[in-house]
C-alpha cells in the first residue's frame, strides 16, 4: 500500500492530476498494487483565503508519504515568488529532493518544431541540480529603492551538493544503459568558480565509471545543439538555473509542455513528481487541458516507487495514444477533452 500525498495546487493542476489519479488506479488493478492518495489544498486559493502558504507541520506530515503528486502551483491573483518559494521551493529544499528529473523524449504522432527531427533523434535525459546555485536564495539588497540600490544574488555551489547530483547522473545513465554518455552543462569560460568546482567533481567522480563517456558543452552552445543536433544527448547534468532554462526548450522540442514531467527526487527519502507546464489558469475549468504531462509525472512516481513495469505500461500507453488519437498536445486542440485523453490512456492499458 503506497500513501501518496496530492497537492493538486491551482488553475488546471486539479484537472490534470484527476486524470493521473484514474490511469494510476487502472495501473494499480493491473498489476496488483495498492494505494491510498490524501488531498493537500495547498497554493493560491487556500493563500488567498488564509494568508497562509504552507500550515505549520506540513512538510513533515508530507515526509510520511511515499510520495508526493503535485499539479501545479502559481495564481494570478498572487504577487510572483510568493507561491512558488513558499510552496514548491521550499518543498524541494526542506525534502532535500536534490535531483529534478526531467526526461526529453518525442513520441512517435507528435509534432516537433525542429525541421527533420523525429523520435529518433529526440530522447535524453536532463539532470537538474534541485537545492543549490542560484536558487538558494542567498543575497539581498542594500539600499533598496533608491537610485543607488544594490541587488546582489549569488550561486552556492558546495562540494557536498555538486557531487551529490554528479552520482546521480552518472548511476543514472549507466542505468539507462542508452549511448551512455553524460554532458555538463556548464559556463567554465565565464563562471569559472562555480563551474570550476562542477567540473573538477565531475572528472572525479567520473574516473569510478569508465565506461561512461564524458562530455562537456557550454550552456548557450547546449541551447544551440538541443535544436541543431538533439540526437548528441543522453543524459545531461546541470546546476539548478540552467537546468530550469534548458528543460522549458526542452519540453518544447519533445512537444511542448502538454508532455513534460519531471520528478523532484530525494533517493533516499520522499520524492514529488510534476507536470512542468505550471498552472496555465486560463484554461482552469474548461476541461481542454492535456493530462499527459500529469499521467507521465504519475509514471515516473511509479517507477521511484518500485512499480518499474507498470511505470512502462503507463508511458507505452500515452505513446499508442499520442500516435494514434490525439491531433495535437497543444491544450484545446487534441481533439479530446482533458478527461477523455485519460479515458484513452486507460482504455489503452
Ligand atoms: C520549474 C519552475 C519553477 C522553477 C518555478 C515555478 C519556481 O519553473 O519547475 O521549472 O524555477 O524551478
Ligand atoms: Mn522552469
Amino acid at each position: 500500500m503506497y500513501r501518496i500525498a496530492v497537492v493538486a495546487g491551482d488553475g488546471t493542476g486539479p484537472e490534470m492530476i484527476a486524470e493521473g489519479i484514474k490511469v494510476l488506479q487502472a495501473a494499480a488493478l493491473k498489476y496488483g498494487f495498492n494505494f491510498e492518495t490524501k488531498f493537500f489544498d495547498f497554493g493560491g486559493e487556500r493563500y488567498l483565503r488564509t494568508g497562509e502558504v504552507l500550515p505549520e507541520g506540513a512538510v513533515d506530515e508530507l515526509r510520511t508519504y511515499d510520495a508526493i503528486y503535485l499539479g501545479a502551483i502559481g495564481h494570478p491573483d498572487v504577487k510572483p515568488g510568493i507561491l512558488e518559494k513558499g510552496i514548491l521551493l521550499r518543498l524541494r529544499f526542506e525534502l532535500d529532493q536534490y535531483i529534478n528529473l526531467r526526461p526529453v523524449k518525442l513520441y512517435p504522432g507528435v509534432e516537433c518544431p525542429l525541421v527533420g527531427k523525429g523520435p529518433e533523434h529526440i530522447d535524453f535525459v536532463v539532470v537538474r541540480e534541485n537545492t543549490e546555485g542560484l536558487y538558494a536564495g542567498t543575497g539581498g539588497l542594500l539600499r533598496e529603492g533608491t537610485p543607488d540600490e544594490v541587488a546582489i544574488q549569488t550561486s552556492v555551489n558546495t562540494r557536498m551538493g555538486v557531487e551529490r547530483c554528479l552520482r546521480y547522473a552518472f548511476d543514472y545513465c549507466q542505468r539507462r544503459n542508452n549511448q551512455k554518455k553524460l554532458t555538463l552543462c556548464g559556463k567554465t569560460n565565464v563562471l569559472t568558480y562555480a563551474f570550476g568546482l562542477w567540473e573538477r567533481v565531475f572528472n572525479t567522480v567520473g574516473a569510478e565509471y569508465p565506461e561512461i563517456k564524458r562530455d562537456y558543452a557550454h550552456v548557450d552552445a547546449i541551447c544551440m545543439w538541443m535544436v541543431k543536433n538533439p540526437e548528441w544527448f543522453d543524459v545531461i547534468v546541470t546546476d539548478n538555473m540552467f537546468g530550469d532554462i534548458i528543460t522549458d526548450l526542452g519540453a518544447m522540442i519533445q512537444g511542448g509542455m502538454g508532455i513534460a514531467a519531471g520528478g523532484n527526487i530525494n533517493p533516499q527519502g520522499v520524492s514529488m513528481f510534476e507536470p512542468i507546464g505550471g498552472s496555465a489558469p486560463k484554461y482552469t475549468g474548461q476541461n481542454v487541458i492535456n493530462p499527459l504531462a500529469a499521467i507521465c509525472a504519475g509514471a515516473m512516481m511509479l517507477d521511484v516507487l518500485g512499480e518499474a513495469e507498470a511505470a512502462q505500461i503507463i508511458e507505452e500507453a500515452v505513446k499508442q495514444v499520442c500516435a494514434t488519437k490525439l491531433k495535437s498536445l497543444a491544450a484545446g486542440r487534441m481533439g479530446y477533452s482533458t478527461s477523455e485523453v485519460g479515458d484513452l490512456v486507460v482504455a489503452h492499458l
